[in-house]
């Protein structure tokens, strides 16, 4: 285990009518909110108009930015950046998923800095401040409503790139399950995977002595495992949507991967491919997560093994540690499918054509990987065998 500092100041506000908590937590930051969404769903289920009644209630001013894409783009978050300056914003209020929470993060950076965002895209900044974020969480999958994390693309270069604060926590985020029901199965699975793969990119590390840690991470992919069969039949299980919700946040907001760092290359690695081809985060990860794992499963033949046996229950008896591993990789793929994700890039129809291009753009900041440092050849052989 190495030494770590742990700090995660976002207040977590969970259950069914939790969106009433917005009365008390809105009036502490101010009474000029910006509200952040997306295309429409929040609409649709009339949780749009429910967070609305709220805010008039409380005699709050709103200005909206609607139309927020799945892989935010920067010319939204400049839209909302120039209407927070405008406006004199003092609280930015997301509600929906991990596109609409990492715009609004994006966001409250940029309302508090001269300069173009992007410049903390690229390293040439780090945010200084931040205008106070609250969320309301629509969707299970990324982590957002609990870190200081947000992924942008930048569709005029076609670079998707994650960054990280401790001033994008967001100040509260309300998660309530009943706002997931209206997920279609598809995101549902994509979310899954998602969390599973945040899972595994803690559990492939290289640190010692981290039991906790591990056996936190073998619960979390077991937990969902079980749940995701039934959810996928039954998308409006009060119980099942609380489960995965809570998963979701857990898997990263920083308290499995206590004194460890994990491996993130899929999670760049897949990045490269929606920043090309604009193609849902979980999708890209079922493809190419079991993939990075075929390829690196002799960097530590005994993790593989212990995933195999916690996680997926192979036997070992009779067989090589280096079959049982290659045994559990295959009911991760076995798993994923069963429940609708994809399994090659040709599902999206993605063929050879760009695999040059997007290996250059998952290595813009050089090799990357601490369970395994990837270099170029390294991507695209994962690329390739990803097909
Ligand atoms: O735009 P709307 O109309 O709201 O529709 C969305 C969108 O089309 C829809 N949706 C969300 N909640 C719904 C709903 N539809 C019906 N009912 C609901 N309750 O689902 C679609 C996908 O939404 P999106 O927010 O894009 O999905 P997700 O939460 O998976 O976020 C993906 C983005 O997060 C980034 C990804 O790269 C991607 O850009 N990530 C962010 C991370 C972080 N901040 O920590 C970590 C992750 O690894 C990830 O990279
Ligand atoms: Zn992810």
């Amino acid at each position: 285990m190495k030494e770590f500092e742990f700090n995660n100041p976002t207040k977590l506000i969970f259950g069914k009518g939790k969106l009433d908590a917005l009365r008390n937590e809105i009036p502490k930051y101010g009474t000029k909110v910006l509200l952040v969404y997306g295309g429409g769903s929040i609409k649709r289920s009339g949780l749009y108009d429910n967070v609305l009644s709220i805010l008039k209630e409380i005699a709050v001013e709103v200005t909206e930015l609607s139309g927020v894409e799945p892989n935010p783009r920067l010319t939204t978050v400049h839209k909302g950046v120039d209407l927070c300056k405008t406006n004199g914003i003092e609280l930015i209020l997301a509600v929906g998923g991990g596109s609409v929470l990492d715009c609004a993060k994006a966001i409250a950076v940029g309302a508090k800095y001269d300069g173009d965002m992007w410049d903390f895209l690229e390293r040439k900044a780090a945010p200084k401040a931040a205008l106070p974020l609250g969320t309301v969480l629509t969707m299970a999958a990324t982590g957002s409503e609990m870190n200081g994390g947000s992924v942008i693309t930048n569709e005029v270069t076609k670079e998707k790139m994650g960054w990280g604060s401790p001033f994008a926590y967001p100040a509260f985020s309300i998660l309530d399950p009943v706002h997931t029901f209206s997920l279609p199965k598809d995101q549902t699975v994509y979310g899954m995977v998602d969390i599973m793969s945040h899972v595994l990119e803690h559990y492939f590390h290289p640190e010692n002595n981290t039991q906790v840690q591990d056996g936190f991470c073998e619960t979390i992919l077991r937990t969902v495992i079980e749940t995701a069969p039934k959810l996928i039949e039954d998308l409006e299980n009060y119980e099942l949507r609380a489960t995965v919700m809570y998963c979701g946040t857990m898997a990263l907001n920083g308290v499995l991967n206590m004194g460890m760092s994990g491996d993130w290359a899929t999670h760049n690695i897949e990045h490269a491919v929606s920043a090309v081809y604009d193609i849902p985060h979980g999708g890209g990860l079922s493809i190419l997560f079991p993939n990075w794992m075929k390829y690196n499963q002799s960097v530590d033949v005994a993790r593989f093994k212990r995933l195999a046996v916690n996680v997926f229950n192979i036997d070992p008896t009779g067989k090589s540690d280096e079959e049982v591993g290659a045994e559990g990789i295959e009911a991760l793929r076995h798993f994923w499918s069963s429940i609708g994700a994809p399994s090659r890039l040709a599902d999206y129809d993605i063929d050879a054509s760009e695999i040059e291009v997007m290996a250059d753009k998952a290595m813009r900041f050089g090799p990357f990987g601490n369970f395994r440092k990837l270099n170029k050849d390294d991507v695209m052989e994962i690329y390739k065998m990803s097909l």
